[in-house]
């Protein structure tokens, strides 16, 4: 299971930054594989309502959202929204990354494109304040709500805690460990007992990407899937995309992955090659299938579609497969 934290806190060691740590370590001893993004540390601007993602579905502004925050949302299987409250919401720095997934949000709405990992990808809000009034974490509530939304999320929980003002304060909560950990229970559940799928092919361009969409999209939560290249291109392939858009699956912000790493993070059960021959290692107890499908980067719109076509059959009757314990 991938978790994306992100961290809204300017403070080096605040309150903040102890809770995320304290869920993300709970997470990983259920064998969560996580990452953080202090905001506060990163180049991100604010939106300036360009309006070029409502009608393209990118954002023209070249900052770390492009570089790499907008992949991470897309890639993570639940993103962790932790902020201290600042004038009953988020911390700026933390505004500025949820106002530039207007982005997302016109991707889905403008586009209507579907995010594949939308069908299962869960949020959760961390929030603490100095006050103790009632509403205190109102504003934050509706705006987190609105945010995974955007992303394509589903806002599975929160946990929230006022009278939190000074560095060590919520350190010395006396609920903050149960607390976590019956939040991290809840979340790792939701994800317990997927079947592990990993796709490879060369280039991880397009057939290994495709039959990972595909699988995201017909078998939600019940698979958690991977794909990979033996020799990566630096970025999927632009017609695969565009192929994909036809379906309205949306690829975008997807990167292409070393097989090593592919292996190492979803330690898959069954593999799927797709013409990366020998150079994809035999690993001992992992069944393996190979598709004989060939490669369609270089050639023609239609040869694209017929090939995602060909791969989405393939990736419904391996789901019967995998589900009915065949494999
Ligand atoms: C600019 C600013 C605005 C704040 N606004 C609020 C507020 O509206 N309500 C509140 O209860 N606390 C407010 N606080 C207090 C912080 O939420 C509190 O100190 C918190 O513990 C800081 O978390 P951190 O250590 O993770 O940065 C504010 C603090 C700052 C610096």
């Amino acid at each position: 299971m991938r978790i994306l934290g992100l961290q809204g806190s300017p403070r080096k060691k605040g309150n903040t930054r102890f809770l995320l740590d304290l869920f993300l370590e709970k997470a990983q001893e259920h064998g969560a594989h996580t990452r953080v993004v202090h905001v506060d540390e990163r180049h991100i601007l604010p939106c300036k309502e360009y309006t070029v993602c409502e009608k393209k579905g990118f954002c023209p502004i070249d900052d770390d959202m492009k570089k790499e925050i907008y992949a991470l949302l897309r890639e993570a299987e639940a993103v962790i929204l932790a902020t201290p409250i600042f004038f009953y919401n988020t911390t700026a720095q933390l505004k500025a990354l949820i106002d530039r997934c207007q982005t997302l949000w016109a991707r889905k709405y403008k586009l209507h494109l579907t995010d594949p990992g939308q069908k299962y990808r869960k949020g959760v809000l961390l929030a603490l304040g100095a006050t103790k009034g009632t509403n205190l974490f109102e504003g934050m509530k509706l705006t987190a709500k609105y945010f995974f939304d955007a992303i394509g999320a589903d806002f599975s929980g929160s946990l929230t805690y006022p009278r939190i003002e000074h560095p060590g304060d919520m350190e010395k909560h006396p609920t903050v460990h149960e607390d976590v950990k019956t939040v991290v229970q809840s979340l790792v559940s939701d994800f317990a007992g997927r079947r592990r799928i990993l796709f490879a092919c060369r280039e991880n361009a397009c057939r290994s990407q495709m039959a990972a969409a595909f699988t995201q999209c017909h078998a939600g939560d019940k698979i958690a899937v991977i794909s990979a290249g033996t020799r990566p291109a630096p970025a999927p392939d632009p017609m695969m995309i565009r192929a994909m858009q036809e379906k309205g699956i949306d690829m975008g912000f997807r990167k292409t992955r070393q097989l090593d790493d592919g292996i190492e993070s979803l330690n898959p059960e069954v593999i799927v090659t797709m013409g990366c021959g020998e150079e994809c290692p035999f690993l001992p107890g992992v069944m393996r299938q190979d598709w004989d499908l060939p490669d369609p980067v270089g050639q023609s719109l239609d040869v694209m579609r017929e090939i995602r076509d060909k791969i989405e059959k393939r990736v419904i009757s391996l789901i019967k497969e995998v589900s009915g314990g065949i494999l």
